[in-house]
């Protein structure tokens, strides 16, 4: 059965580890995230954004993850970054266990009206709301102290803002940002920042944007003849201290994205006879496992299941 996130959060929190969370879009990522958790024997999310849910059909991605809850690890169905109003109510209904609204492009009142209605929602159903507040995007990119504080999280606005929604989990700006091109130079997220909030607001903390760009398999790919340029992600050690400060939930979707980049151009590659699709997806599928076990150890999940 699937599980509600909340529970798994607080425990997490609590004793200072984190929930991975992966981006999946097909059944080839879901098997591998939970073959790994498996392994690993760590909780996990697996979470659709949107697109996901336009890519696969939503009736197939809950399908797939009611047959994946089935294995003996808790298992949790999030919508990542749900902002359409429909697809949200959707999700609700369709037996979603947890839901993100992302209202953090809106002006600050209107993120608080539109959370709070949807925290509404969810909560008559038992479902928890993770909301954001603030605005992914490199320190880099914020060339003055006015500028960082206008994007990244404000501590105490952050706990105005969870008092006034209800919302039971935090997605918080601290400088990371989707992708695979996260920073120009040196790698830096604002942990001062995140630890002022951690002290302001006590419920699970989340960070999207938190993949590394591993440096062996973005080699891989680019050996295989992707081009990544200048592709930098987040360091291990600011994801584990990050952790220790109040962050209970990690969002990893490029890293597995590159992971199946990887294995598909090396398949296509070495096996120029194979038209098998389940052959030319296998280097794929092992890779993306291999990934999602080396995140479940770097966030302190494995063996917390
Ligand atoms: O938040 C961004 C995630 O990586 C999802 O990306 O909207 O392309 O599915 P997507
Ligand atoms: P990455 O692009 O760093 O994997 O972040 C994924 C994410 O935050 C999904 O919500
Ligand atoms: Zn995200």
């Amino acid at each position: 059965m699937l599980l509600p996130a909340l529970p798994l959060l607080k425990k997490a929190r609590a004793k200072k580890y984190a929930v991975p969370a992966f981006n999946i879009n097909n059944l080839e990522i879901l098997k591998a995230v939970i073959e790994a958790a498996i392994a690993m024997k760590s909780p996990v999310i697996v979470q659709t954004s949107e697109g996901a849910i336009e890519y696969a059909g939503m009736d197939y991605l809950i399908a797939m993850a009611c047959v994946a809850a089935e294995a003996p690890i808790p298992v949790v169905l999030h919508l990542d970054h749900g902002k359409d109003l429909k697809v949200i109510r959707q999700a609700i209904r369709s037996g979603y266990t947890s839901i993100m609204f992302d209202g953090s492009a809106l002006p600050y009142e209107k993120n608080v009206v539109m959370t709070k209605r949807v925290v509404g929602w969810a909560h008559a159903k038992k479902i928890s709301v993770e909301a954001e507040l603030g605005v992914l995007t490199g320190i880099e990119d914020l060339v003055n102290v006015d500028a960082r504080d206008a994007a990244l999280t404000n501590p105490d606005q952050a706990a105005a803002f969870v008092e006034a929604t209800g919302c039971d989990s935090l997605a918080v700006a601290i400088g990371t940002s989707h992708g695979a091109y996260k920073f120009q130079g040196k790698t830096h997220l604002d942990i001062q920042r995140l630890k002022e909030i951690a002290a302001r607001v006590t419920i699970p903390l989340v960070l999207h944007g938190a993949s590394g760009v591993l440096e062996d398999v973005t080699k891989l790919a680019e050996h295989y003849g992707a081009s990544l340029g200048r592709a930098r992600g987040v360091l291990d050690q600011d994801i584990q201290t990050a952790i220790q400060c109040g962050v209970a939930k990690v969002n990893i979707d490029t890293d597995l994205r590159i992971a199946f980049t990887a294995g598909i151009r090396k398949a296509v590659a070495d096996l120029p006879k194979a038209i098998d699709p389940r052959k030319l997806l296998e280097p794929a599928n092992d890779l993306m496992t291999q990934v999602a076990k080396r995140k479940m150890k770097l966030f302190g999940s494995a063996g917390k299941a």
